[in-house]
């Protein structure tokens, strides 16, 4: 349900580079999801996360899974590919991602928070020239905190000469797609980014949960319906 292939042929190129792009990935059911978020989103007809918005830069809307089923063959899928234990994956953050207009062509770097040893990028929509880069020849120290970590540049650093350096990978993504890579170690920011919308799962395997997303999906799935949890 989640995706169309055995994510696990993958592993190795993963454990190898420390990010994947993999294009197709998704099955038409969750492709279809995609489309019915960004749509919604569009209309209007999906409230915001207002704690989220980010001035400037983005706002964020909360994804969930269409159902119980959804979200094991989700966790299954990653399990393979991560080699983590599928019951130990925990959803650190499922955000649908929107930067404005006014977002900033070259932001500088980042890391996300500790709870996201892997952060997995589903675009929705993804204007042509937008990237997601990750900049290697940056510190590939691990970010503990629980909050995004900026990376700390010499002064006068031109952003746009920072993100053309030959170890830069670059990567456009579109519906369909999924792009993993290790987020609380590797450098990593979208450029050109006004007018995209992405989803981003956050996931790791030490059970870290600091938005309560997790928890909050388990519950979900309590409460529906017995049809919608077991298809
Ligand atoms: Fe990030």
């Amino acid at each position: 349900m989640s995706f169309n292939r055995d994510l696990g042929q993958h592993r190795s190129q993963l454990e190898n580079q420390n990010y994947l792009h993999l294009e197709n990935i998704l099955s038409d059911r969750f492709t279809n999801l995609l489309k019915i978020y960004g749509r919604q989103i569009v209309d209007g007809e999906l409230d915001e996360i207002e704690e989220w918005h980010i001035p400037g830069k983005k706002r964020q809307f909360l994804f969930d899974f269409l159902s119980k089923p959804h979200f094991d063959q989700f966790r299954e899928g990653l399990s393979h590919l991560t080699g983590e234990h599928q019951d130990a994956i925990t959803i650190g953050e499922r955000h649908i991602k929107v930067y404005l207009d006014e977002a900033p062509d070259f932001p500088v770097p980042h890391m996300d928070r500790q709870a996201a040893q892997y952060t997995i990028g589903f675009p929705i929509h993804v204007p042509e020239d937008s990237r997601v880069c990750f900049l290697p020849q940056l510190s590939r120290n691990e970010n503990t905190k629980q909050c995004a970590s900026y990376a700390d540049l010499p002064a006068g650093t031109d952003l746009e000469d920072l993100y053309e350096d030959d170890q830069v990978v670059s990567i456009k993504g579109n519906i369909g797609d999924m792009i993993i890579f290790q987020g609380s170690t590797i450098f990593h920011e979208r450029i050109r980014s006004a007018g995209c919308s992405i989803l981003y799962i956050k996931i790791n395997a030490a059970g870290q949960d600091p938005l309560g997303e997790h928890a909050k999906l388990l519950a979900s799935f309590a409460n529906m319906p017995a049809d919608a949890v077991a298809n």
